[in-house]
């Protein structure tokens, strides 16, 4: 019987909405106040799902330890009080928007690649603050 096991994490970060083959109108009518210059921040939050069977010793689904320092070394230290634009190549001027959707979009294969064998992810949320989150599902 596999059981899904929810955990959330915290990261603080700043991001700045901003096509640069857009003029200065167009991003402002695009992106609004996202495309101030140089950025602004948000306290996230991360929200991890896994799945997997309980092991009849530990009684766990994963060893959580081993889960936050996966989330850690793929996500957290990448991210926590940096400008994401700066510090995710694929986030630099040119590339893609660090919106919520994308954040999701690039956890979603660095989690997937480092879980232990028999775990599988089954949902990524980010939160920016507790009006707006965006989120994978793998069902
Ligand atoms: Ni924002």
């Amino acid at each position: 019987m596999a059981i899904r096991l929810i955990r959330r994490y915290r990261f603080a970060a700043s991001h700045l909405y901003r096509r640069p083959e857009w003029s200065e109108e167009e991003n402002l009518r695009r992106f609004g106040k996202c495309s101030n210059l140089p950025g602004h921040g948000h306290n996230y939050r991360l929200t991890v799902t896994v799945t997997g069977e309980v092991g009849p010793q530990t009684g766990f689904v994963v060893d959580l330890a081993e889960l936050d320092r996966i989330v850690g070394r793929e996500v957290l230290e990448q991210v926590d009080h940096h400008h994401l634009n700066i510090a995710v190549p694929e986030f630099a001027e040119g590339g893609r928007i660090p919106s919520s959707e994308n954040l999701v979009a690039w956890i979603h294969p660095r989690l997937t690649k480092a879980l232990p064998a028999g775990v599988r992810l089954v949902s990524v949320r980010v939160a920016e603050d507790e009006d707006l989150a965006a989120e994978w599902n793998a069902d």
